[in-house]
């Protein structure tokens, strides 16, 4: 409606105002035909009376002239009649000739020319006819036509001019309106399909049953357009950014204006712990923590998880919530509780003897056990009723956190249609014939296809995951736009590089890094000068710990002179220690560090460890201490969906020192090639890597550490977390879009 007013007004302006214009020629131009016809009258008239009158001129009877011509002009167009006998003579006359019209002055008249006269009694036409007889052969007829009539008749034709225009536009609008009305149905089916992502160039037959063929070339072309401005507008939005905290809460303020934010994992970023009589607060060794913390500390929305702390129930409110950081609350976590079975089944079991060894490929079979399996969609189903119970809205975001909630998705969506669902897998996803050893994964892919964003590390690990659901699922794999649709729900699979907080935390870059280096060394009992090169894991066999030592005893052995000059200090943070693949590489781990340690350590000499090996927790104030002290940290995972310890690493070297010895294996490597990258199956080349790092130049050290810290500036955790809710508002707003266009969203 709006469209046909905006189409139809100027229309009918326009066409107004051509009517205005062409009246004054329509005016000339009937001025004309009315002289002409007033011309051929007057000589119609003239040769008429010319008999009667002549007789009566002949008989001499003046009062019967006037009588004559008195009744001739009772013609309403004739005025008066008049007859000059010479040019001297007073005219005979019907009334009283217009004061203009004198019989001397008659030769003005009989000239070419439109004989038009402006008189007192309005305008007037003058016809001069020769009358000839025998008593005045130079007498004249002159015949004065009221013109009035012209007048009137060119505003009615003024009129008429402007209804015709006005009726011509009507008509045209009609017609326009009709044709706009029913092309703008066709473009609005067609725009709500495409936005839709139905695609009219995917489904040609649709659009054809649709009667819309032609908009087949048009659809494609638009559908990439917006593809291209979504990404350009990303893109140089992304690049335009300073990635701060504030640059992520005007991102929530202003594009996604507000709205609830809820992020859900399975562990918590603070847990409290029961010493004695005292409660105390720990931080997990946990990159998925070290990575979200930053991004809920900005963003203060709430973080569900499951509350594993001793003292975890000590702390909450009835609502099991509890505002954290403890010393300054920014956000809330609410605590899931789970049984002790339900913690053996659901995160022991199914999540970390059946997922993590699944889809890391470090050798360790994964064991799948229906009870586990049980445990764990019940223990999902839990934190979908949290997610529900926590929402504000209909439609809050939801950011679902790792490979322990993999049904939580689709559980979400079930309950929250309108929800945006951003899971991110922070670990590997295997290629399809590895993950078909899953008894159930038809089941987990199908909970992860209730995303609406499902990110990765990698696009390798994003190639895999849409391999396997072409591989296992009925689902639409669309390759071109890496989208999924399985049952009515679409996913985009996206590649989100994780990371660190950058500038890191004033407090733990405090200590100058000369200090740190000298207290790493006094409180390990190392010499001055001493080389060090520090491992920073969980004691997970991923890790690729024993490879790791194995490569510091390779090295002894090939370069003997850095027995007594170097160790390796490797800290390790106990992790998921009831499970028996866990123990059991505790106690490899330890017991390689003993070898190696007797056949290079003291032996009767007074030679420092080559491996000093700490497993114990170690808080961030004394992770970052030993980062900057180091010569050199050494990242030997064997498959990592990124790995943020060489990342943090990067991130503690403000003094541009320090090598970074990278395993190829992990995330991390496809974005710091600057790093010495190595095969940590590869002994040889390990123990290689460690002697380069530990003789490398201090200026090709600041060289690579530059190019490092450039780019964990500039692709910082902000920037992670910005880029998915950057994705989540277009995706909201697309389909706000199409549900403004009557369309389902
Ligand atoms: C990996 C996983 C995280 C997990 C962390 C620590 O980084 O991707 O989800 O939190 O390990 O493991 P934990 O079992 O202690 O939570």
């Amino acid at each position: 409606m709006r469209l046909s007013l905006r189409f139809v007004l100027p229309l009918l302006l326009v066409l107004a105002g051509i009517a205005y214009a062409i009246a004054p020629l329509v005016d000339q131009l009937t001025l004309k035909w009315f002289v002409r016809d007033l011309d051929i009258r007057a000589a119609l008239i003239a040769n008429t009376i010319q008999e009667p009158l002549q007789e009566q001129l002949a008989a001499g009877k003046k009062a019967k002239i006037g009588a004559f011509f008195a009744r001739i002009t009772q013609d309403e167009r004739l005025y008066a009649v008049g007859y000059c006998a010479t040019d001297q003579s007073v005219a005979l006359a019907s009334r009283a000739l217009p004061a203009e019209i004198l019989c001397s002055d008659l030769t003005r008249w009989e000239l070419p020319g439109d004989h038009l006269l402006a008189s007192s009694q309005g305008p007037l036409h003058v016809a001069v006819k020769p009358m000839a007889n025998e008593l005045s052969p130079t007498g004249k007829l002159v015949l004065i036509h009221d013109m009035s009539f012209v007048t009137r008749r060119s505003e009615e034709t003024k009129r008429y001019v402007f209804f015709f225009f006005m009726a011509l536009a009507a008509v045209v609008s009609l017609i326009t309106v009709v044709i706009a009305q029913l092309s703008w149905r066709g473009w609005l089916a067609g725009m709500r399909s495409l936005l839709r992502g139905e695609g009219l160039l995917r489904d040609p037959a649709a659009a054809a049953k649709m009667g819309m063929p032609e908009f087949r070339p048009i659809a494609r072309d638009l559908q990439r357009l917006v593809r291209e401005l979504e990404s350009e507008h990303r893109a140089r939005d992304e690049s335009q950014i300073t990635w701060t905290p504030d640059a992520l809460r005007a991102i929530l303020h202003g594009e996604l204006r507000g709205d609830d934010v809820i992020v859900v994992s399975n562990r918590e970023p603070y847990i409290h712990q029961r010493r004695g009589d005292r409660i105390e607060v720990q931080r997990p060794a946990s990159g998925l923590v070290t990575a979200l913390e930053p991004i809920m500390r900005a963003c203060s929305g709430t973080w569900i998880a499951h509350g594993s702390g001793s003292a975890d129930r000590d702390v909450v409110d009835r609502h099991d919530r509890v505002g954290v950081p403890p010393e300054k609350p920014a956000y809330q976590i609410r605590r899931v509780w789970l049984s002790a079975e339900e913690e053996a089944g659901y995160y022991y079991g199914f999540a970390n003897e059946g997922l993590w060894p699944l889809c890391h490929i470090a050798h360790v079979r994964p064991v799948f056990r229906s009870s586990d399996w049980a445990h764990y969609v019940a223990v999902n189903r839990k934190f979908a009723k949290a997610v529900v119970s926590e929402s504000r809205t209909r439609n809050p975001i939801v950011l679902v956190q790792d490979y322990h909630l993999a049904l939580l998705p689709r559980m979400i969506h079930e309950e929250l249609p309108n929800a945006t669902v951003i899971t991110f897998w922070h670990i590997p996803w295997p290629n399809p014939e590895a993950f078909a050893i899953c008894p159930w994964r038809q089941e987990i892919l199908a909970g992860l296809l209730g995303s609406s964003i499902l990110g990765f590390h990698t696009q390798f690990h994003c190639n895999n995951f849409v391999d396997t659901v072409d591989r296992f699922m009925e689902a639409r794999v669309d390759r071109e736009n890496f989208t999924v649709t399985f049952r009515g729900k679409s996913t985009a699979v996206r590649r989100y590089p994780i990371s660190v907080d950058w500038p890191p935390a004033a407090e733990v870059l405090e200590k100058p890094a000369e200090q740190c280096a000298a207290d790493v060394r006094n409180l390990n009992t190392l010499p001055a000068g001493h080389r060090i090169c520090i491992g920073i894991d969980r004691l997970d066999y991923t890790k690729g710990i024993l490879e790791r030592f194995r490569a510091v005893e390779r090295l002894l052995e090939l370069n003997p002179e850095w027995i007594g000059r170097f160790s390796l200090i490797q800290i390790a943070a106990p992790t998921r220690s009831s499970i028996d693949e866990y123990q059991s590489h505790e106690a490899q781990v330890r017991a390689l560090a003993v070898r190696i340690n007797e056949r290079f350590g003291r032996g009767g000499r007074d030679l420092p460890l080559p491996i000093l090996l700490k497993v114990e927790h170690h808080d961030a104030q004394q992770v970052y201490e030993y980062y900057r002290g180091a010569d050199c940290c050494f990242v030997s995972s064997l498959h990592d969906g990124m790995n943020l310890v060489a990342k943090e690493f990067v991130a503690a070297r403000d003094d541009e020192r320090g090598v970074l010895i990278l395993s190829q294996f992990t995330g991390a490597a496809r974005e710091l090639p600057e790093a010495l990258i190595v095969n940590p199956y590869d002994t040889d080349q390990c123990a290689a890597a460690l002697h380069l790092a530990l003789s490398m130049p201090a200026a090709e050290q600041r060289d690579r550490m530059r190019l490092m810290r450039g780019l964990v500036a500039e692709f910082n955790v902000y920037r992670w977390a910005g880029r998915m809710l950057l994705d989540a508002a277009s995706m909201r707003q697309r389909s706000h879009l199409v549900e403004a266009g009557g369309g389902p969203a």
